[in-house]
């Protein structure tokens, strides 16, 4: 419910922007703007175009985040189907949010920059907001989220949660329980938050996209290759809501959403991305985090087999801190490493061609990495295999 103060100040804002755009136009048709080139006038163009983009990393931004962000959005159960709709932050911030600072970038020209950010078209009759960047499946198919990125990193604690069912007090077991009886045997919940992405499954069809005509043999990015993880709120708020009272609360944004840190190089190709020219959020958000492997694919049959933990100790890994979330060489041990290279171990083999030839690029595992210095790592897991 909007306080009655609340509405009739909007209901001024909004005769106010229709002043102030239909002078805008009178001053866009009239004679002062016929003047061409004016370096005044490029300025302000130049200076205007900075508010096309809305960044979380400007100082004055940098407050609580309900000064911005209002839980739940009012749309929250027009966005998801009825049976499926939860209480949830599905809306841009309002108006009042931004007024009392950006007075300036709101009354200037005919259609001001910053607008743009929340509306397709704005203008003083035109409310139509391209969508929010949640809920994420529909956002990802707009023109605006086709190549959106996150400014944010998600802090989730796997080991708090993977055995949480036998802390939960009672009546927050039987409310877990009924919408979530996974959680309690560590693999079988991983599925529920991480599943193989675009499954070649029985398909012919072997890539994610077809190959750039001249990397021929050399493309590698095969379907299956990836794991999704949670894009939305979805699972998270079937326990974090205001009926269960499970801290934090879904109003507390920052207790999950922490500002992106500068990440460490990933085995990642980006010019070779731009060329695939496939458009899929969750495969650029995973290749571009990929600290250990870039080639590694969850969906061969050798790789699907193995228990999740093989490679990811849940219990070191830190979300918030990339480093912990590398995937040790030695969980390639006996397939890929083995004690010489007559036993057949990729990892002996590249490192022999290295020590042979310096410019012998590793492409099993690699992208980028490949061509960089063999790691330590690399030399102390043969060397273990070798039993030295
Ligand atoms: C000054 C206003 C303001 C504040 C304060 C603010 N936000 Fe935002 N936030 C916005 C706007 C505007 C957008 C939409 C930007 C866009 O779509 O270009 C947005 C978008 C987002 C998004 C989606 C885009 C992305 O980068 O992933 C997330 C997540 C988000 N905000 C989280 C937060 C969190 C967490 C906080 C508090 C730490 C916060 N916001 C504080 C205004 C704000
Ligand atoms: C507490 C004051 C404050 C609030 C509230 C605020 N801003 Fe800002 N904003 C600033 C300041 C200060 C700057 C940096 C100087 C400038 O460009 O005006 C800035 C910069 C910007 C920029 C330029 C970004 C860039 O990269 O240079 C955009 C776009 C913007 N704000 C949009 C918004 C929107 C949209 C809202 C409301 C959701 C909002 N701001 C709320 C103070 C504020
Ligand atoms: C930070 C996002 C954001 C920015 C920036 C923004 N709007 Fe909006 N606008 C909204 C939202 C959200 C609503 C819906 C408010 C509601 O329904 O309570 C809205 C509503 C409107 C409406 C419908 C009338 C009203 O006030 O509710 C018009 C017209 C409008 N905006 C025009 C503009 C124009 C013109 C600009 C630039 C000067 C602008 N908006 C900037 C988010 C934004
Ligand atoms: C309730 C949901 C949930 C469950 C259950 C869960 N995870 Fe996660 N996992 C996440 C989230 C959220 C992230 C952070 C993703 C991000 O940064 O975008 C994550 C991150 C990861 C990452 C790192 C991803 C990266 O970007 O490098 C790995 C690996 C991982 N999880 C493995 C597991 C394994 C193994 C299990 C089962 C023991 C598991 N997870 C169970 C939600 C979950
Ligand atoms: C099965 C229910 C359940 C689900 C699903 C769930 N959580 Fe939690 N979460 C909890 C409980 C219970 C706690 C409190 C644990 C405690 O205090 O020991 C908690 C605590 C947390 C904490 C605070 C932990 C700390 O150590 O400070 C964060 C952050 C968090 N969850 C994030 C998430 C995110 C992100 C998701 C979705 C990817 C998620 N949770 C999904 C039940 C759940
Ligand atoms: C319990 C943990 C939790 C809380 C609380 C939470 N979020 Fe999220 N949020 C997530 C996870 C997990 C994702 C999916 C991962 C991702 O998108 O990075 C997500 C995704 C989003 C997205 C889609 C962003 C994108 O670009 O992927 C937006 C927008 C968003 N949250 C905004 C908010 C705002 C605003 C709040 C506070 C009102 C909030 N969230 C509270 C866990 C949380
Ligand atoms: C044989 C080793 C191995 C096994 C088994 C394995 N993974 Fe991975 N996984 C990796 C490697 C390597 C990466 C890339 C990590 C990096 O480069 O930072 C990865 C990445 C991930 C990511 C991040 C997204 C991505 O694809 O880059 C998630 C999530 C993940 N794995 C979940 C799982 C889950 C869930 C299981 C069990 C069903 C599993 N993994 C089994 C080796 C493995
Ligand atoms: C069987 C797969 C495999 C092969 C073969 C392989 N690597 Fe790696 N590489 C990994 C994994 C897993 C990691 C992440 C763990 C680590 O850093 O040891 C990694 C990490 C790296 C890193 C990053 C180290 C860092 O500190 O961030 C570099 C560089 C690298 N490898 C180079 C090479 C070179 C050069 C070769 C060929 C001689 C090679 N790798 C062969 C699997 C492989
Ligand atoms: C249980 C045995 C096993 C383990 C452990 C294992 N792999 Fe494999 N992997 C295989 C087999 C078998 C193949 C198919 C033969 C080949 O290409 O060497 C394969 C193939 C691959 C391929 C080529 C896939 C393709 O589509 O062509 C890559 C890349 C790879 N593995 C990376 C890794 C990395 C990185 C690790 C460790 C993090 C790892 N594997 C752990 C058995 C394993």
């Amino acid at each position: 419910m909007r306080r009655p103060g609340l509405q009739l100040r909007l209901k001024l804002f909004a005769a106010l922007l229709c002043t102030v755009a239909g002078f805008a136009l009178f001053a866009l048709l009239g004679p002062a703007r016929v003047i061409e080139g004016s370096s005044l006038e490029e300025e302000s163009a130049a200076g205007q175009a900075r508010y096309s983009k809305f960044s979380h990393d400007i100082a004055a931004h940098k407050t609580a985040c309900s000064k911005c962000h209002t839980f739940p959005s009012k749309n929250w159960k027009a966005v998801r189907p009825a049976d499926s709709a939860f209480a949830d932050i599905t809306e841009y911030p309002n108006h009042a949010s931004c007024i009392n600072c950006h007075r300036q970038q709101f009354f200037r020209g005919a259609r001001p920059q910053i607008c743009t950010i929340c509306h397709t078209n704005p203008g003083p009759r035109n409310s139509t907001r391209h969508p929010f960047p949640n809920p994420r499946e529909v956002f990802d198919a707009s023109p605006k989220g086709k190549d959106a990125e996150s400014e944010f990193d998600i802090n989730f604690p796997h080991e708090t949660h993977i055995g949480i069912v036998s802390q939960l007090r009672p009546r927050e077991v039987e409310f877990v329980r009924a919408g979530w009886t996974t959680m309690r045997r560590s693999e079988e919940s991983c599925k529920v938050c991480h599943q193989t992405h675009m499954p070649q499954g029985d398909s012919e069809e072997e890539f994610a996209a077809a190959p750039p005509k001249d990397i021929g043999d050399n493309f590698w990015l095969k379907k299956g290759t990836f794991k999704t993880s949670p894009i939305g709120h979805t699972t998270c708020f079937t326990c974090h809501s205001p009926d269960t009272g499970i801290e934090p609360a879904p109003s507390n944004c920052a207790a999950c959403h922490a500002p992106k840190q500068k990440a460490p190089t990933a085995d990642f190709d980006k010019a070779l991305w731009a060329r695939v020219g496939l458009r899929d959020r969750i495969i650029r958000d995973a290749w571009s985090t990929r600290y250990s492997s870039g080639t590694y694919r969850h969906e061969f049959p050798s790789h699907a087999e193995l228990d999740c933990a093989t490679c990811h100790d849940v219990s070191s890994m830190k979300t918030l801190d990339p480093r912990s979330m590398k995937v040790p060489i030695t969980s390639c041990n006996n397939c890929h490493i083995t004690a010489t290279s007559d036993d057949g171990g990729v990892l002996n083999f590249e490192i022999d061609s290295r020590k042979a030839d310096a410019s012998f690029r590793c492409i099993k595992c690699h992208l980028s990495f490949g061509s960089q210095p063999i790691p330590e790592s690399h030399i102390k897991a043969v060397a273990a295999m070798a039993g030295n």
